[in-house]
């Protein structure tokens, strides 16, 4: 199955799975952004991140795989009166052509094998002191019920973010135990890391 299906699937459910706050750990970072800066959120899914700074009124793009993720983003865009510019693309597929001043990323859920091809975009289209901030459930998950894939390939390591980045400087990589209150999908404590890495 692919990402795609896999994820409509679970967005076709009424209501948003994760909610419509963001991710606290992001929110938290706030003052890192720029807002002449471009904004760009990967893997937004049903857009609860997006729609927090769009109506702060940054410039925010959002990709991800889930067509249905997408068309809720937008709903939910309309609603709070706010515009984000979305593309449905298969993140393995994307080829960056803008720079952005901030780029963020929450359960992003990527293969082990695609990660590092990842990261290196990243990297590449993150203008001169722009921020990566992103939180990923660890390997360590395994040990909860609070949300997550069951799949240890699709779970990080601090070593993951270490081993890539290298022209940037890591303010944060940590695993850190959490408490989670994010709609049903993620409920409960919780291992995850969180990251910081701002471009040189
Ligand atoms: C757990 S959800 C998190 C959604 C959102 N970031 C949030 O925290 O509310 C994972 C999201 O990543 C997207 N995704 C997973 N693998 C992807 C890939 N290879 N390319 C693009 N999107 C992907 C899924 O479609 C889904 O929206």
């Amino acid at each position: 199955m692919s990402q795609q299906e896999f994820w409509n699937q679970k967005f076709l459910r009424d209501g948003y799975l994760y909610g419509r706050k963001p991710n606290a750990f992001i929110e938290s970072c706030s003052s890192n952004f720029k807002k002449a800066h471009r904004f760009l959120c990967l893997g937004e899914g049903e857009g609860r991140n997006a729609i927090y700074f769009a109506k702060r009124g940054f410039e925010v793009a959002a990709l991800d795989a889930s067509d249905i993720g997408l068309k809720k983003l937008e709903e939910f865009a309309k609603e709070e009166d706010v515009y984000v510019k979305t593309r449905c693309i298969d993140l393995n597929e994307w080829i960056p052509k803008k720079k952005y001043g901030s780029i963020i990323a929450t359960y992003l859920h990527m293969y082990k094998e695609d990660r590092e091809a990842l990261f290196e975009k990243i990297d590449s289209c993150l203008k001169e002191n722009g921020f990566f901030i992103g939180e990923f459930f660890s390997i360590n998950q395994l040990n909860y019920e609070s949300g997550g894939p069951k799949d240890i390939n699709l779970l990080y390591t601090v070593d993951d973010f270490n081993n890539s980045f290298l022209n940037c400087t890591k303010h944060k990589v940590e695993e850190v135990e959490v408490e989670l209150d994010e709609g049903n999908g993620h409920q409960g404590k919780a291992s995850v890391i969180r990251v910081i890495i701002q471009k040189n």
